[in-house]
C-alpha cells in the first residue's frame, strides 16, 4: 500500500516537472483552458488528466513521436480529431512559431488533445477517459420513479452565448396550473458544459410577467422572483427534496417560476451556443407537508469601501418566531444569499439564549457556486427560537469593481487616459480635501487585456498634489443629466435629452459660478454626448461635446478661461445610444449592463452653488421636486406621501367602483383623477414607477388606466358622462371610506 502510494506521488511529481518544462515547447503551452471546467486551465496539455500524469492523450502521443518538439507536422495535425489543427488550437494557425517567440494568437486557445465540444457525439471515443475530468454522476432520487410523478422540461432554445465573461440568462415560465402538485425534484440538462456554470430555480409571485424568451438578467431574475426552490452547480447531478415535503405548485402554490443559468465564458468564445434546461418532477399525490420558504437576514447594509472585513449580524428574534410560528416546523434545507462582496455567511439557531446549531455555514461563500444545506433529518424550529444571520462582506484594498467604483463614490476628481501626462486643476481653484472636504476617494484603473495574457502584473498608481495654501476658490462638482433611461433593444440611435432648467439654477445658484472643466458619463452603449448652456432662451455654447464617446477613453473638457454660469441659465444634456448589440431594454442604473447619462461639471466657487445634482426624470426636474416646490402644478414630494384626502378618496373609489367594470360612477371618478396635476402625463408615469413595488398601487393603476381608455374613447359630447356634479359622489365616497375603515378596524 505504502509502496503504491509512493509511486503515485512519485509519478505525479515527475509528471508535474515534465509538463512544466514541456509547456514552453509548444505555443501557449501554459494557456490551455479546461474544456469542461469554465475558468480553469489544463496545464498538463499532453496528458489525460489536467494535472498531468502518466497517461498521454492523443496530442501527447503525437508530441512524443515528434521528439517533444513543435514541428510543422505536429502543428498541421489534428490530433484530437475535432476539425481544428493543433496549430489552430494553440494559436499558431500558420505554423510559424518557434520556442521563445510570442505566438501569433493568444486568444481563444483550445485544447489540442481533447476533442471539442467534449460531449459532442463525434467525440465519444474520449468519453471514458475524460470521465474523471468531466464526470457526470447519475442522479439518484427514488421519488422520481414513484407512480404519479410527472415531469416538465424547461429547456432554453439553442442560444448564442455572448463573448462576455459573465452572463446571467433567465426565463420566467408557467408551472402546471391544472391541479395541486408538489414539486419534489429537479434534474439539470446541461448542454454546453464548457460554459454553463450554475442554475437556480426561483419561485415567483403569481402575476409576474412571463419571459418565455431567454433574456439577459441580473443576479435576481426579477424582483418578484426571489425564493430559491432549487439550485444546480457544476458537479451536482440533481436536487431531491426531502421526502416528507414538497413545494406546492399549481392551483394552490407557485404558478410561475424563473430559471436562471450562469454562463461563464472567460475565453470570450463567440461561437458557443447552449440549450441547457432543467427537468422538474412533481406529483399530485401530495406529500404529508407543504414546504415553505422563510427569508431571514438584513434589510440594511452599509459596507464602507476599502475594508477587508465588514460583518453584519441580523436576527429573527424570539418575539417574531413566537408570533408567527404556531407549532414546531422542520427545516429541510437552507441557502445563503449575498452578492459578490460576500465572503462568509452563517445562519444559526438559538433557543432560550443558547446556541443550538448552524443552519448554514459557508466560510468561502461564492455567489457563483451556490450551496444548498440539506437535512435528511430535519432541524426542528420552535416558536420562540431565534435565528441569527451573520455575513462577512469583503472589500480588500484592491477590488475588481464596476464602472462606478461604489455608488457612493461618483464625483470624478481627475482622469487619466493613455497619452495624457497629468491633470492640472485650473489655477484659481482646487478640490477641497481634508477636514472640510473629501475624506475618502476611490482610484479606479482599467486594465485592458484583450490577448488574455495570464502572466502580466501591474502596480500602477497616481500621485496626488495638494496644498494647505488654499486657492481663492473651492471647486465643486455639479452632476447634470437623466435619472430615467429606457433604451429599446436593437436600435441604432436612441437619444435622451434632459434639462437642468432655469427654475433650478435660479434656486440653487446664488451668484455667478465658473466652469473649469466637465466630463461626460455614459456606459458602453453611449455613442455621443453633449452638454449645452442656454440663457434667456438662446444657446450660448457647448460645455462638452463628444461625437465618438468611448467609456474607455475618458475625456475631460478643460477651460483655461472658465465658462460663466448664471442663475437662470439652463443646462441641456443630450445622450445618444446604440443598442444594436442588445436584446433587452436597457434602463438607467449603476451596473455595466445598465446605462447612464450624466455630466460632471467642475465649477468654482463652491459656495455659490449649493446642490450637487441637477438631473431630470424624463422632463421632470428633480431639483424642483426635492425642494418641495411645484412643477406644472404638481407638488410631487408632498403628493408621494399619499396623505392628501382627496386622492385617498379617489383611490378607494377606483377600487370600489371600477373593480369589475367601468361603471358610470367609476368613469366620473376617473375623470376626476385626471384633474390631479400629479397624475397627468409624465407625473403619472413617475408615480407609477415610484410605487411599482406596491401591489395595491399596481392594481389601482391597472384598473384606472383601463377605465381611462374608455373615458378617452367615449366622446363626452354624447352627454353620458357629462354630469360633473361630483358632490353626491363625494358623499358616497366618504360613506364608503367610512365603511371600509369600519371593516378594517
Ligand atoms: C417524463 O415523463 C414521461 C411520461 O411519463 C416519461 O416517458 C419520461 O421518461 C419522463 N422523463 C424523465 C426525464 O423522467
Ligand atoms: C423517507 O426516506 C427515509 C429514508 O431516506 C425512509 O426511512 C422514510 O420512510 C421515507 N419517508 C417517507 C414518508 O417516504
Ligand atoms: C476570439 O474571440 C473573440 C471574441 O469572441 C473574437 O472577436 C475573435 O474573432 C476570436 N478570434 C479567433 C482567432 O477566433
Ligand atoms: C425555554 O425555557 C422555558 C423555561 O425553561 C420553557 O418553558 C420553554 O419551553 C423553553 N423554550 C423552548 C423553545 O424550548
Ligand atoms: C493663473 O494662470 C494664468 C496663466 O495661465 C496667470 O495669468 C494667472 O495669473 C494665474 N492666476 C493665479 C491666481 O495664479
Ligand atoms: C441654497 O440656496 C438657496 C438660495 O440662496 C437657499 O434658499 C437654500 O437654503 C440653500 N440651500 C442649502 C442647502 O444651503
Ligand atoms: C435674461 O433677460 C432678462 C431681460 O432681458 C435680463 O434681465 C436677465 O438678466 C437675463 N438673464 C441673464 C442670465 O442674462
Ligand atoms: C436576440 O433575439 C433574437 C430574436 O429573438 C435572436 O435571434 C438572437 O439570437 C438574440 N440575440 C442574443 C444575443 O441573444
Ligand atoms: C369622437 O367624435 C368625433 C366627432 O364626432 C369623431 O370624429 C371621433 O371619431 C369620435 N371618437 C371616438 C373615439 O369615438
Amino acid at each position: 500500500m505504502e509502496v503504491s502510494l509512493f509511486w503515485i506521488f512519485f509519478c505525479l511529481a515527475r509528471a508535474v516537472l515534465c509538463f512544466e518544462s514541456y509547456q514552453s515547447n509548444i505555443p501557449n503551452g501554459n494557456n490551455v483552458p479546461h474544456p469542461c471546467k469554465p475558468g480553469s486551465m489544463w496545464p498538463g496539455v499532453g496528458h489525460k488528466l489536467a494535472v498531468g500524469g502518466k497517461n498521454r492523450n492523443y496530442f501527447g502521443k503525437d508530441f512524443e513521436s515528434t521528439g517533444k518538439m513543435w514541428t510543422q507536422t505536429l502543428c498541421r495535425k489534428d490530433s484530437d480529431g475535432d476539425g481544428k489543427t493543433n496549430g489552430e488550437e494553440l494559436g499558431d494557425p500558420n505554423c510559424i512559431w518557434s520556442q521563445g517567440q510570442l505566438p501569433e494568437i493568444s486568444k481563444n486557445i483550445t485544447h489540442p488533445g481533447v476533442c471539442e465540444p467534449w460531449n459532442h457525439p463525434r467525440c465519444q471515443q474520449q468519453w471514458k477517459w475524460l470521465e474523471s475530468e468531466c464526470n457526470k454522476k447519475e442522479f439518484v432520487c427514488d421519488a422520481i420513479s414513484e407512480t404519479g410523478v410527472q415531469n416538465m422540461t424547461v429547456q432554453f432554445p439553442e442560444s448564442k452565448i455572448p463573448p462576455r465573461e459573465t452572463t446571467y440568462i433567465c426565463v420566467i415560465f408557467d408551472l402546471p396550473q391544472d391541479n395541486d402538485y408538489h414539486l419534489i425534484a429537479t434534474k439539470p440538462l446541461i448542454d454546453n458544459t464548457n460554459i454553463v456554470h450554475h442554475a437556480v430555480l426561483f419561485g415567483c409571485e403569481d402575476d409576474v410577467e412571463l419571459e418565455p424568451i431567454p433574456t439577459v438578467c441580473d443576479m435576481v431574475p426579477n424582483p418578484r422572483c426571489r425564493e430559491i426552490l432549487s439550485t444546480w452547480t457544476v458537479g451536482f447531478s440533481g436536487d431531491c427534496v426531502h421526502n416528507h415535503t414538497g413545494f406546492r405548485i399549481g392551483i394552490n402554490g407557485y404558478k410561475r417560476a424563473a430559471l436562471q443559468f450562469h454562463w461563464n465564458n472567460p475565453a470570450l468564445h463567440s461561437t458557443y451556443t447552449d440549450n441547457s434546461g432543467l427537468i422538474l418532477y412533481f406529483t399530485d399525490d401530495l406529500r404529508t407537508h407543504d414546504a415553505g420558504i422563510l427569508t431571514v437576514g438584513a434589510n440594511y447594509l452599509n459596507i464602507p469601501p476599502g475594508v477587508e472585513r465588514t460583518t453584519y449580524v441580523s436576527y429573527c428574534p424570539a418575539q417574531c418566531t413566537d408570533m408567527f410560528i404556531n407549532d414546531k416546523v422542520y427545516i429541510a434545507s437552507a441557502n445563503n444569499h449575498m452578492h459578490y462582496l460576500g465572503v462568509s455567511q452563517r445562519i444559526e439557531q438559538y433557543r432560550n439564549g443558547s446556541r443550538l446549531q448552524d443552519i448554514t455555514s459557508e466560510t468561502m461563500y461564492n455567489y457563483d457556486n451556490p450551496k444548498t444545506f440539506r437535512y435528511d433529518k430535519p432541524i426542528e424550529l420552535f416558536p420562540g427560537d431565534t435565528i441569527k444571520t451573520t455575513y462577512v462582506e469583503l472589500e480588500p484594498i484592491q477590488t475588481v469593481c464596476d464602472m462606478v467604483p461604489n455608488p457612493r463614490c461618483r464625483e470624478m476628481l481627475s482622469t487619466w487616459t493613455v497619452g495624457f501626462n497629468g491633470d492640472c486643476v485650473h489655477n484659481h481653484t482646487g478640490f477641497r480635501i481634508g477636514i472640510n472636504g473629501y475624506k475618502r476617494a476611490a482610484l479606479q484603473f482599467h486594465w485592458n487585456n484583450p490577448a488574455l495574457h495570464s502572466t502580466y502584473t501591474d502596480n500602477s498608481g497616481l500621485i496626488l498634489y495638494f496644498t494647505d495654501d488654499l486657492r481663492t476658490h473651492d471647486a465643486g462638482i455639479l452632476t447634470v443629466g437623466a435619472n430615467y433611461l429606457n433604451i429599446p433593444p436593437g436600435v441604432e440611435r436612441t437619444t435622451y435629452v434632459s434639462y437642468c432648467p432655469a427654475q433650478c439654477t435660479d434656486m440653487f445658484i446664488n451668484d455667478k459660478v465658473y466652469i473649469a472643466s466637465a466630463n461626460n458619463h455614459m456606459h458602453y452603449l453611449g455613442v455621443s454626448q453633449r452638454i449645452e448652456q442656454y440663457r434667456n432662451g438662446s444657446r450660448l455654447q457647448d460645455i462638452t461635446s463628444e461625437t465618438m464617446y468611448n467609456y474607455d477613453n475618458p475625456k475631460t473638457f478643460r477651460y483655461d478661461k472658465p465658462i460663466e454660469l448664471f442663475p437662470g441659465d439652463t443646462i441641456k444634456t443630450t445622450c445618444t445610444y446604440n443598442s444594436l448589440s442588445k436584446n433587452t431594454t436597457t434602463y438607467f442604473g449603476d451596473s455595466t449592463t445598465d446605462e447612464m447619462c450624466f455630466g460632471f461639471i467642475t465649477y468654482f466657487p463652491k459656495q455659490n452653488l449649493n446642490i450637487s445634482l441637477c438631473t431630470s426624470w424624463k422632463s421632470i426636474p428633480m431639483c424642483v421636486i426635492r425642494s418641495g416646490q411645484s412643477y406644472n402644478g404638481c407638488y410631487l414630494q408632498e403628493f408621494l406621501k399619499f396623505s392628501e384626502a382627496r386622492f385617498m378618496w379617489l383611490f378607494n373609489a377606483v377600487m370600489e367602483f371600477c373593480d369589475k367594470q367601468c361603471s358610470t360612477q367609476c368613469l366620473e371618478v376617473v375623470e376626476e383623477i385626471e384633474t390631479l396635476p400629479c397624475l397627468i402625463g409624465e407625473f403619472r408615469e413617475y408615480v407609477k414607477h415610484f410605487m411599482e413595488g406596491s401591489p395595491q398601487f399596481r392594481e389601482f393603476f391597472k384598473i384606472f388606466e383601463n377605465c381611462l381608455k374608455i373615458v378617452e374613447s367615449n366622446n363626452l359630447s354624447t352627454g353620458v358622462y357629462q354630469n360633473n356634479d361630483v358632490s353626491v359622489l363625494y358623499i358616497l365616497l366618504i360613506f364608503f371610506h367610512a365603511v371600509l375603515c369600519f371593516i378594517c378596524n
